[in-house]
């Protein structure tokens, strides 16, 4: 058992619609039990008083936040951050699909993922939601590295049987076989840290032979589900020219069972109030990817109108399609592409999404979208305790007068550098200290 003092601050359990509150307790603790498990929290001083005796670790004034939700990231792709010009279907063609064709060397996919699992413990990131290359052997590597990087993942293989280069394309029984060879592998590893998540990439690199043995698995085995839709002008244009007998993009996914409980949608721009009921009706999810849909020059999603509409949504880096691995960074993305929007519909303005509104988004709001809010995304006893430790005084400028809790939040979120974060802990072991 362990006590760690610092700021603590706990995202609130939302009672539905637009309320993304953080509470602050500046000397708080929480207590770990030896399994991992929170078991205390509120002030330092009741926490030394109810547990006597138990070794502390102080922080001081530094933040204890719940570790970061990653809920829509590409690992082949992270050596391309922040590379390539260029929209969506051209950007995928020219760079990405022949970098995800060399994870079929199994020393490469070792490294790479290595890395990648390395770069984002730093970055405070403890939960991921993973698409690795269309390869099952690199799959399996990726849960490899996850699981000895110790943080938690709903991962899978990306599968694709037209649309790309051949030697990524599987035929639709080999995408659904490896799935669910390494599901049966991996589901549940590394004490419960490591989920599968049937992974077919989109509408516009599935048949409907694909799309539709996918949603048969998921309803069978009650799988996750993660995709991409309605991201990006020409794409939308692509996928109603491969798919003329369907309403919209939405309907395709409808059409083959993708649209459940346990989908996340990636990006989710350019939807109909048609489209929204669709997904409203399946309790489907959004990552929201705000540095991808600027770095890919796909649009500006309307989220304020998506929370206030009640949807679960958590951010996601979207790595490459957003140059930055950086959950925090990612958070500010999300707060300023809100006022983009703004700018953008003058006379229908809606309140900016703030820091703390960000932050929120970025835990409790992921935990929600990837259905582990029972399990992590905040501070409560019996939860897994998946924390970090950041000074927002170590970013610049430091020695801010400004120090309100919501001022040194904000500063935590806008000064986004790897040097704020100096611990990572999952399931109460410490995966990254700086
Ligand atoms: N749509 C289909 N594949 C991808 C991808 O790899 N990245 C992004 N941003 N959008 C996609
Ligand atoms: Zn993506």
């Amino acid at each position: 058992m362990r006590l760690y003092s610092g700021f603590i601050v706990n995202p609130l359990e939302n009672t539905g619609g637009n309320v993304c509150v953080l509470e602050y307790i500046p000397e708080g603790a929480i207590v770990v039990g030896d399994y991992g498990q929170i078991e205390f929290v509120g002030t330092r001083i009741d926490a030394l008083h109810e547990f006597e005796g138990v070794p502390e670790e102080a922080f001081g004034d530094a933040m204890i936040l719940p570790g970061l939700v990653d809920t829509h990231v590409h690992l082949p792709q992270y050596e391309a951050a922040a590379i390539g010009t260029g929209e969506l279907l051209d950007w995928l063609n020219t760079y990405i699909f022949p970098l995800e064709a060399r994870f079929a060397d199994e020393e490469y996919a070792h490294l790479r993922s290595q890395r990648f699992f390395y770069d984002a413990v730093r970055l405070g990131t403890t939960t991921m939601s993973v698409y690795c290359s269309s390869h099952r052997r690199a799959t399996d590597i990726a849960f490899e590295a996850a699981f000895h990087a110790g943080l938690r993942v709903c991962m899978g293989k990306t599968m694709m049987d037209f649309g790309a280069p051949e030697n990524i394309l599987h035929s639709s029984e080999k995408n659904i076989a490896d799935s669910l060879a390494l599901a049966k592998a991996w589901s549940g590893a590394g004490s419960g840290r490591l989920l599968y998540t049937l992974t077919p990439r989109f509408a516009g690199s599935c048949s409907r032979e694909l799309l539709k043995q996918t949603g048969e698995v998921a309803r069978t085995e009650g799988f996750r589900i993660q995709t991409h839709l309605s991201e990006n002008p020409a794409e939308l244009r692509y996928i109603a020219e491969l798919f003329p007998e369907h309403a919209s993009y939405t309907d395709v996914y409808h059409a083959y069972g993708i649209l459940t409980d346990k989908t996340i949608m990636a990006h989710s721009i350019y939807l109909s109030p048609q489209e929204k009921m669709l997904l409203k009706a399946h309790h489907c999810s959004i990552a929201h990817c705000p540095c991808s849909n600027r770095f890919l020059q796909s649009g500006v999603m309307a989220l304020r109108q998506m929370l206030t509409e009640g949807f679960r949504i958590g951010l996601g880096t979207d790595v490459a399609g957003g140059p930055s691995l950086s959950v925090l960074n990612e958070a500010k993305e999300a707060a300023e592409s809100s006022k983009t929007w703004n700018i953008l519909h003058r006379g229908e303005e809606m309140p900016a999404i703030s820091a703390e509104e960000s932050l929120w988004l970025a835990t409790l709001g992921g935990a929600q979208a990837l259905g582990l809010d029972d399990i992590v995304g905040n501070f409560r006893v019996g939860k897994e305790a998946d924390f970090i430790v950041c000074q927002p005084d170590e970013a610049l400028p430091q020695h801010s007068s400004f120090q309100e809790p919501a001022q040194r939040l904000a500063r935590l979120v806008y000064g986004a550098s790897p040097n704020v974060v100096q611990k990572t802990v999952v399931q109460g072991k410490v995966v990254y200290a700086g």
